[in-house]
């Protein structure tokens, strides 16, 4: 017997279940079985969990779009009984079943080893999360941003992606602005994360004019609509904005003007399909990116049992750095 949290759809209604008696054969079988060790909860869980018909389409269904943990057995030579190995997106909790389960079966095309000095615990708090910010600060280099081009602003700042990439950038020597929604509660914790300043919502332009006094070198955004709408009329001259969430909006009302006037990129990032080389580079280099407090202090560890309650608090904003589910 495992223990998962299962989805169910009950004539039109739907249930999230923790439970400790669900047998093995309920699983899909894939080429490789791991015993997972730990999970963690993103954005895209909890409201695969508090809105099940927004993430997943049949059930019932085991959720969870990351997991860390050790090969059972595997069908492919390149993996041996005991490998530590991590999987994130593909499809993972969202197509498949995912992390919330002590056993998963994972297609080996999806699955990463960690590296000898990454825990799997310490994978998963870096989890979807940390991947996102490590390629969008990958991206950032790529653009040939400098430390000394200026601030670089980052909002969401005090959830999952927000605070991996304060904790890497400032490591990386960068000047971090952290934009919050939640400026009294997590001043300190993100000045602890490596920000050196922090801003709430309404301490961002919002005069609607389509440039803006330049701030920014870069900005890396979670949340979307108005707030990167004001953004990307500071950013200055051949910066960019990286993107990756839509926290409080899918929506972008923009002009032309920040990108034929001031040459900026808009650039895009996803994580989940990303090839497994990328991620592998990833996993590979995490442990000397992030700031050595980031493993100490960014993240709760909780158990399986708690999710659900955890998965509304997430949801309602109550949540701060990352959630890494024991199993
Ligand atoms: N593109 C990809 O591959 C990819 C991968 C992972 C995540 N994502 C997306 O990136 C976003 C962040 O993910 P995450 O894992 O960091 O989520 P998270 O841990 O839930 O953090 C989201 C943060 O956004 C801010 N926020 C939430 N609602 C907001 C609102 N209505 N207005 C303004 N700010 C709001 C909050 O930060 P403050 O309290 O500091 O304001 C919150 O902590 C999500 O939209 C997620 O779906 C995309």
């Amino acid at each position: 017997m495992i223990s998962a949290i299962v989805l169910k759809k009950i004539n039109d209604l739907f249930e999230a279940e923790y439970k400790t008696n669900v047998n093995v054969d309920f699983l899909n079988v894939e080429d490789t079985l791991i015993e997972v060790e730990y999970s963690s909860l993103n954005y895209k869980d909890a409201l695969a969990i508090t809105a099940p018909n927004k993430i997943v389409k049949t059930f019932p269904f085991i959720p969870g779009i990351d997991l860390a943990g050790k090969v059972i057995e595997s069908n492919n030579k390149n993996f041996s009984k005991g490998d530590r190995v991590v999987s994130t997106g593909y499809g993972l909790g969202e197509k498949y079943f995912g992390g919330f389960s002590s056993r998963a079966y994972v297609n080996s095309a999806y699955i990463c080893k960690l590296p000898t000095n990454l825990s799997t615990k310490e994978a998963m708090s870096i989890g979807t999360a940390g991947l996102t910010a490590l390629l969008c600060i990958q991206s950032l280099l790529k653009e040939n941003i400098k430390p000394n081009d200026g601030p670089i602003a980052i909002t969401g700042a005090s959830g999952g992606v927000g605070s991996s990439s304060i904790s890497i950038l400032s490591n990386l020597g960068y000047d971090v602005v952290a934009i919050t929604s939640r400026k009294e509660p997590n001043q300190n914790y993100l000045k602890q994360l490596g920000a050196s300043k922090v801003y709430s919502l309404n301490e961002i332009s919002n005069n609607q004019k389509p440039l803006n006094k330049q701030l920014w070198s870069a900005v890396i955004d979670c949340v979307g609509g108005e707030i990167l709408s004001n953004l990307l009329t500071e950013i200055k001259y051949a910066g960019c904005a990286i993107i990756c969430g839509l926290a409080q909006s899918y929506k972008l009302n923009t002009t032309v003007m920040p990108f034929i006037l001031r040459g900026i990129k808009l650039i895009g990032i996803d994580s989940v399909y990303q090839n497994l080389q990328s991620k592998q580079n990833c996993w590979d280099n995490a442990k000397k990116l992030f700031k050595e407090n980031y493993f100490q202090d960014n993240m709760k560890v909780i158990p399986l049992s708690e999710v659900l309650s955890y998965s509304e608090d997430l949801i309602n904003k109550k949540v701060t750095g990352r959630l890494v589910i024991s199993l």
